[in-house]
């Protein structure tokens, strides 16, 4: 049975082997539409976009392409009738299917979102409500973000930035002494949220 919540304006439906879209992760579709306003011409990317909505509320407002990926069927089916209800089916794509798989070699955005699982293994017993598949990160809750990242490196215009989640800052300092040694992307700028933590990511100036 589909339940529905509201998430800024837009009416967002989900299911209970989706992740319930969470109120604090406004702040996330907030700060992505501020970077829309000095981001170069091109689309948006929502990887591991669950039902759409951090994404949808993003461009909201923009003339902006938005392209969401998802690995979980019934997540992209959701993402297809909430880009319905939002009247964006001419701007917005779902592709169902794992982030490295489903762009093609030559696809560019300005920004790329990522919400990926980040809670570590150990942990995923506390959040029972929750489909394992939408949470569960890893070891150390950054197998899914190390993806996020290098599919954004592969993709971004050269100007882009990557916007992504993570659970807390401890993994952002893990992730970003990773990151010191490719020099790919690395952390522009960190800011908390209610529910965990947003990371700015760009190529070096
Ligand atoms: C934390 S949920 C985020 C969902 C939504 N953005 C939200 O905030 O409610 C993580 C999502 O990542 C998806 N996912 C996990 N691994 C993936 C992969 N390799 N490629 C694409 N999506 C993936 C899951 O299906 C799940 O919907």
């Amino acid at each position: 049975m589909p339940s529905l919540i509201t998430f800024g304006p837009l009416r967002i439906e989900y299911a209970d082997d989706t992740l319930r879209p969470r109120p604090w992760t406004e702040q996330q579709s907030s700060w992505a539409h501020e970077l829309l306003e000095d981001a170069p011409p091109g689309p948006v990317l929502e990887l591991c976009a669950g039902v759409g909505h951090i994404g949808l509320l993003a461009v909201l407002g923009t003339d902006r392409g938005l392209v969401c990926v998802d690995s979980s069927a019934s997540a992209c089916a959701y993402a297809r009738r909430n880009v319905a209800a939002a009247g964006r089916d001419d701007v917005a794509e779902v592709r169902h299917g794992a982030m490295d798989t489903v762009l093609m070699p030559e696809e560019r955005f300005a920004l790329v979102i990522a919400d990926p699982p980040w809670v570590p293994t150990d942990r995923t017993a506390r959040f029972p409500e929750d489909p394992l598949a939408s949470i569960d990160g890893g070891a150390d809750g950054l197998d899914v973000a190390r993806t996020c990242v290098e599919v954004a490196a592969r993709h971004l215009l050269r100007d882009g930035v990557l916007l992504l989640q993570l659970g807390e800052r401890q993994q952002v300092d893990a992730l970003a002494r990773e990151l010191a040694e490719t020099a790919e992307l690395g952390v522009r700028e960190v800011r908390d949220g209610a529910g965990g933590v947003l990371v700015l990511l760009g190529r070096p100036r």
